[in-house]
Formats: C-alpha cells, sequence, structure tokens
C-alpha cells in the first residue's frame, strides 16, 4: 500500500467557481483520489477556499457583510456544492484558519532567519480617490511583454508573466477606473527567491517526467528575461496573516499582511493540520503527511492546478518549502491544466459567463458534468464545452452505451429468470474472448490512470462499457433463450456480474452512478478487479438483485435549447 497526499488548487472564495475552474483542478484531484483510494492506497485529498486578498475584501463590501463573516458564509456555500459534485476531499479547508496563520508566520521567520526575506522601502500605487493602496490586481493596464490591454498588475491573463504594477504601461484603478494614481513610499518584506534560482533550477530539471506544460512555464520564468525576480510577499490590506508577529525577524510591519500567494500554498499543509484537529488527532498525524522526517519520505505527493498556478507551484511555493530549511514534503507530480472555453468564448468570472458550479447541478445531476468534463479535459490544450457536444456525449456514452447495457441486463434477468443471477451452463469461447479483452483494457485503464491520462483513460473506459455491450449484442441472450434458456442464463450471469464490475471501474468518474449500480446489484465487494475471470463470478448463482432506476436520461432537443438560451447570458 502506497500513500498519495493530493491537493487542488484553492478556490478563491469571492463567488461561486465555473466549469472551466472545476476541471482544470477540483475534479481531476477527485478523480485521481477516488482511483488510488480504490487500488487500496491511502490518500490524504485535501482542498480549500482562498479567503485573504484584495478581492475577498471587495466582495464582503459588495455583499455589505464584515469580511469575516462573509467568508464563513461562501466557504459553506462551496463546500455544500463541491459535495454535490462529489468530490470526495479528506478536508476542506479554510486559508484564513488558525493553522494557516501560525504556519504562514512560521515559514516567514524561517525564511527571515535564514536570510531569504528582505525590508525593502519602496514606492507604491496608492489611489487617490479610492483612498487607499492599490494591491496589484487591482491596477489594470497594457502588458509590457504582450501588449495585451486588460493585464493586472500582478499576471498577465494573456501570456501568463508575472508583472510588478509599475511594469503596466497606461495604467488605472480596477476598483474606480481612476488614473489619478501616485507613488508612495512605503516598507515590505521581500521573498529572495532570486537566490534560490539555481536550486529551483536543478529541482525542476529533475522532474523529466512532469508534463511539458509545467515545466516549460517554469523555465520560463526561471530564465526569460531577467530571470527569477524577488517578489514583494507583504500587502497594506487588515484582511490576511499579519506580517508583524511575535519572534518575527523584522520590525515596522504593523497593518500589513502576507501577500495572499504567499499563505495559499501553506494551506495545503494547514488543511492537513486542519484536518487532523478536526478528527481529534494529533500533530504526528498530520506532520507524516508532510514532514520527510516525520514519515512523509515515502508519500508520493500530487498537485493539480490550472495553467495559470503553474508559476507560483512550480518556484514560489518550492522557494519557501527550500527556503525554510526545515524537512517539507516538496510536491512530486504537478498536472496542470490549459483552459475551458465556453461555446466560442471564455468562461468568465467577472463577466459570469458560462455555466458555473450550482447552475450545473440545479439542471442536472454531478455525474453527466463529470463525465463530460473529465472526457474532454484540456489537457493537451484548451477544450471547448458546447451544449451539442455536451448532449452528444451524455446521450451517446452515458446513455446509449452504459445506461442501456444496465437497463437491458437487469430487465431482461427480472422477466426470464427473476430478480437472482441465473445459474446457466459454463461459459465458452466467445465469455473467455471478452475476458481476455476486458484483461487488457483494464490494464491499459490503469496505465492511464496511474499517468493521469484523463482523456485516454474515459476512451478506455468508454471502451470497456461498449466491449460489454458488444458481447450482448452478439451473444444475443434474447435468441438463446427460446432455444437453450441454460445458453442465456450463462450470458446473463455474466452480464450482471459485469455491472458490478463497471460499477467498481467508473467509481472514480461517476460515483453517484457507480454506488446506484453497486446497489442495484447488491454488492457487498467493491474491490477492485485483479483477474477478470475472478471478479466476474463475484455474484453467484442466487445471488439476488434489483433492476435499478434508469441510470441516465438522455438529453432532449428541447432541453438543450432551453439551456443554451438560459445561460447565453451573463450572469448577474
Ligand atoms: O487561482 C486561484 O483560484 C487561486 N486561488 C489558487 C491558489 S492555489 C494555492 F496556491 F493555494
Ligand atoms: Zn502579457
Amino acid at each position: 500500500m502506497a500513500r498519495y497526499l493530493i491537493t487542488s488548487a484553492i478556490p478563491y472564495i469571492n463567488g461561486i467557481k465555473h466549469l472551466g475552474n472545476l476541471v482544470g483542478s477540483q475534479l481531476p484531484a477527485d478523480l485521481y483520489a477516488r482511483y488510488q483510494r480504490a487500488r487500496g492506497h491511502e490518500v490524504m485529498f485535501v482542498c480549500a477556499t482562498d479567503e485573504h486578498g484584495t478581492p475577498a475584501e471587495l466582495a464582503a463590501a459588495k455583499a455589505g457583510k464584515p469580511v469575516a463573516e462573509y467568508c464563513a458564509e461562501m466557504h459553506q456555500v462551496q463546500a455544500d456544492i463541491a459535495r454535490g459534485f462529489g468530490l470526495s476531499f479528506d478536508h476542506f479547508g479554510r486559508s484564513s484558519s488558525a493553522q494557516n496563520r501560525a504556519l504562514t508566520q512560521h515559514f516567514a521567520r524561517r525564511l527571515g532567519e535564514n536570510g531569504l526575506i528582505e525590508v525593502v522601502s519602496e514606492t507604491q500605487v496608492y489611489s487617490v480617490a479610492d483612498d487607499r493602496f492599490l494591491p496589484d490586481r487591482y491596477i489594470e493596464g497594457t502588458c509590457p511583454n504582450c501588449g495585451y490591454e486588460r493585464a493586472r498588475g500582478d499576471q498577465c491573463e494573456n501570456c501568463t508573466k508575472q508583472l510588478e504594477p509599475t511594469d503596466l504601461i497606461d495604467a488605472r484603478s480596477a476598483i474606480s477606473g481612476s488614473t489619478d494614481l501616485e507613488m508612495r513610499e512605503t516598507r515590505h518584506l521581500y521573498l529572495r527567491q532570486s537566490l534560490l534560482k539555481d536550486k529551483l533550477d536543478a529541482w525542476i530539471d529533475s522532474k523529466t517526467d512532469w508534463p511539458v506544460l509545467t515545466t516549460s512555464i517554469a523555465k520560463k520564468w526561471l530564465h526569460d528575461g531577467d530571470g527569477l525576480q524577488d517578489r514583494g510577499i507583504t500587502r497594506d490590506l487588515d484582511w490576511g496573516v499579519p506580517a508583524q508577529f511575535e519572534g518575527a525577524p523584522w520590525e515596522g510591519m504593523e497593518g500589513k499582511v502576507f501577500y495572499v500567494w504567499f499563505d495559499a500554498p501553506i494551506e495545503y499543509i494547514a488543511a492537513t493540520h486542519e484536518w487532523a484537529d478536526s478528527h481529534g488527532l494529533s500533530d504526528k498525524d498530520w506532520k507524516r503527511w508532510w514532514r520527510t522526517d516525520e514519515g512523509a519520505e515515502d508519500v508520493r505527493y500530487v498537485q493539480f492546478m490550472g495553467k495559470d498556478n503553474v508559476p507560483f507551484h512550480t518556484l514560489s511555493f518550492p522557494a519557501t518549502i527550500m527556503g525554510s530549511r526545515e524537512p517539507w514534503k516538496l510536491v512530486d507530480y504537478i498536472k496542470s491544466f490549459n483552459y475551458l472555453n465556453y461555446d466560442g468564448g471564455q468562461f468568465s468570472t467577472s463577466q459570469g459567463r458560462g455555466v458555473f458550479m450550482d447552475q450545473a447541478l440545479s439542471i442536472l445531476p454531478a455525474d453527466y458534468w463529470r463525465w463530460w468534463l473529465l472526457s474532454h479535459a484540456p489537457e493537451n490544450s484548451d477544450s471547448e464545452f458546447t451544449w451539442e457536444n455536451f448532449q452528444a456525449s451524455v446521450n451517446k456514452d452515458l446513455a446509449d452505451v452504459l445506461g442501456n447495457f444496465v437497463s437491458r441486463v437487469t430487465k431482461f434477468c427480472r422477466a426470464k429468470f427473476g430478480e437472482a443471477v441465473p445459474e446457466g451452463g459454463a461459459w465458452g469461447e466467445q465469455e473467455q474472448a471478452l475476458i481476455r479483452a476486458l484483461g487488457q483494457r483494464i490494464r491499459t485503464y490503469e496505465a492511464h490512470m496511474d499517468a493521469m491520462e484523463i482523456r485516454k483513460a474515459s476512451g478506455e473506459l468508454r471502451a470497456i462499457w461498449v466491449a460489454g455491450n458488444e458481447y450482448l449484442q452478439s451473444a444475443a441472450p434474447w435468441v438463446a433463450f427460446k432455444e437453450d434458456p441454460d445458453r442465456a442464463a450463462a450470458i446473463i450471469r455474466l452480464s450482471l456480474n459485469l455491472i458490478r464490475l463497471y460499477a467498481i471501474l467508473s467509481a472514480p468518474f461517476i460515483p453517484g452512478a457507480a454506488a446506484s449500480m453497486l446497489a442495484a446489484m447488491h454488492a457487498t465487494d467493491d474491490g477492485w478487479p485483479g483477474d477478470v475471470e475472478q471478479a466476474l463470478s463475484a455474484l453467484p448463482a442466487g445471488h439476488g438483485f434489483e433492476v435499478p432506476e434508469v441510470l441516465f436520461a438522455k438529453i432532449t432537443d428541447a432541453q438543450r435549447e432551453e439551456w443554451q438560451e438560459k445561460f447565453a447570458g451573463v450572469r448577474d
């Protein structure tokens, strides 16, 4: 049994996420966590809400609520929706937790003691109209790298370059649009990540099996232009982890908090600490996932995220970990994603464009979405959601192939043999051929899942479903029944067992339907299949079952049109 530590990028607290966010981090992470658990491994799967920073403050102000209250409410909303999508976090934490505050300050102190934090006196953008210093992302302007006109002061959305606000051309306040910006003197902490450049470079070089999307982004920021730059890690805000604290190796940081991107990844560790605390466990229990001196040596740590998050996870967070000179676990594998587009444009939170997680669940159960999103995951390039494609995939893969198989087999059995697995004769060449084919396909499926090749894995799973359908079609128990009921019974005995096998294999993708299939089969053993022939004998003759409710209803043209219309505009 191996141990897997799995983290999904933590979604910002300000608002409900869209399907593009979901498919880029939480959903594939859940797929992987469910799969590794099913393989019998020990899994710690954590996520959280990313609660600090100006977006949270402004969203709270807009909602007319104190920021702490707003975050508590929105955390609950996001947690409920995550549950609705079947996201099987061991813990869904909050970056505003006491655990994260302590850990963030701990890392900052260690970095300071190790000479990796510097107090820098600088001039910062102050908006006279807004009466405040403007955080980086609330300054907009033209990207000096690619010329994109709506680049933000922290990063250009278009070319992913990390920026400083002063890099922007024609800067303006994103809060008021005011161009009445002044430079004012203030002191901030800087993380001297440039000192760790060679170490980071060598570390990235050692990751030869990482997706090119991940390493190419890291390499770009290590080598392009002036190379890896030191980063300011404090901000003039009230809401966040205070940068002045007892034992801090600096002074004068009163009224400042750590930059949200400094404390957010530390929340991965803190969420595991929160998990231990909420289960009445000890420090040892969470540290065995995170400290290589306390048992985490044999943990495989995998992170899931969208491509815009890659620089922070390949460079900044590892710099924090390495710079602490303490034996914290570094990530072993980063699975990153391109973007999912929506019907000819981009999903956009700020513009309310696309389908948001709560809306999705209000029209169809989670499995429909999970299947489409995962089987179209933007792995090698951006991908696009269209209602036509969604309808076609659901109707074909889920309703016609999988759902139909389950329905035909169980209904036929009930009509001809009753609601128990029939005995029938021995299996013949046709069954042996199916068993051989499934054996190969299942091993291929496992290989893709182990490699986190999600589209390939979904394709193989679909092929496994198709193989059952083709077998049923050619074995034709409804024909055999007339001449040789024993033969028909043998076919059905295998097919009912196949439903159980399909449930187990499909559960990481469509956990809800898989649970219904197992329940209908009255299956208690859901162990991952080793030998296929054995797995297809798990339900013996005489074992009772039920005909399940329709697993997947087809999406009608009328529904598709209605939804297309409904989600064409923007959400307020
Ligand atoms: O892009 C985002 O949604 C960020 N909130 C992700 C943070 S991931 C991590 F570092 F915690
Ligand atoms: Zn740019």
